[in-house]
């Protein structure tokens, strides 16, 4: 194994989708794999660091050497990553669900027999990366969120740094035919305040592997992020 460039810091990861249940045996979700987070909790791991990895649902294997913490939904999500502070660095690479059904039935929704289907009143999840960047006891030193756009990219990135006080950005193009989503490959470009990167295509294994370089960079560095 390589430097271990982590070692001694503790990292907090999110990864996967958010299942939000309608009723009891049906829920709202993304075409999140998992595979971007898992990768980046594997490659902390990997350098040295104490890795908690917060999962939605999804197919890919527990990563070996980290604490994996399973959950479903955002609010579970939001509760296992704060039992999980303090932390050097957060990495939410989750893709939360938006919305939950604000009420979800505690029996299955019948088709009726006027046939009018259920309308679903949806209210706002709670923002995971925004409460971790904006924490006013327990923020970790090095913030990171991701950004999946189809759109204004990097208009979108920087405005999600400032809104959701991140250090950094990790903005990908999840246009459907760059077969990002659920695939093997990314191309990303990495937003700070002083600048961004943009990085080749690469797989999402190497985009971890920079990614834990690029970190321990920055927390090597004396002075902010
Ligand atoms: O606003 P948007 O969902 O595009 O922001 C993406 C970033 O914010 C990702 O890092 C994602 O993990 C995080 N996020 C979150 N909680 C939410 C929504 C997004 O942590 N409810």
């Amino acid at each position: 194994s390589g430097p271990k460039v982590l070692a001694g810091r503790r990292v907090i990861v999110t990864s996967g989708p958010t299942h939000e249940p309608i009723d009891p045996v049906r829920y709202l979700a993304n075409r999140s794999s998992g595979r971007q987070g898992h990768a980046i909790a594997t490659a902390c791991a990997a350098a040295g660091a104490d890795v908690t990895l917060v999962s939605g649902p999804v197919t890919v294997p527990d990563p070996a050497g980290v604490r994996t913490i399973a959950v479903e939904t955002a609010s579970q999500m939001l509760e296992a990553v704060e039992a999980s502070l303090p932390a050097d660095v957060a990495v939410m690479a989750a893709a939360v669900a938006d919305w939950r059904v604000a009420s979800a039935s505690e029996r299955k929704l019948k088709k009726p027999a006027d046939g009018a289907p259920p309308v679903l009143e949806l209210v706002e999840n709670p923002d995971i990366l925004a409460t971790i960047g904006r924490h006013h006891t327990l923020r970790p030193r090095l913030v990171v969120g991701f950004a999946a756009e189809t759109d204004d990219l990097l208009e979108n990135a920087l405005s999600k740094l400032a809104r959701k006080g991140a250090d950094f950005i990790v903005a990908n193009d999840v246009s459907p035919a760059t077969g990002v989503m659920g695939g093997e490959a990314n191309t990303v470009r990495i937003v700070t305040p002083d600048g961004n990167e943009e990085w080749p295509k690469m797989s999402k294994i190497e985009v971890a592997d920079r990614l834990v370089a690029r970190i321990a960079a920055s927390l090597d560095k004396p002075e902010s992020g």
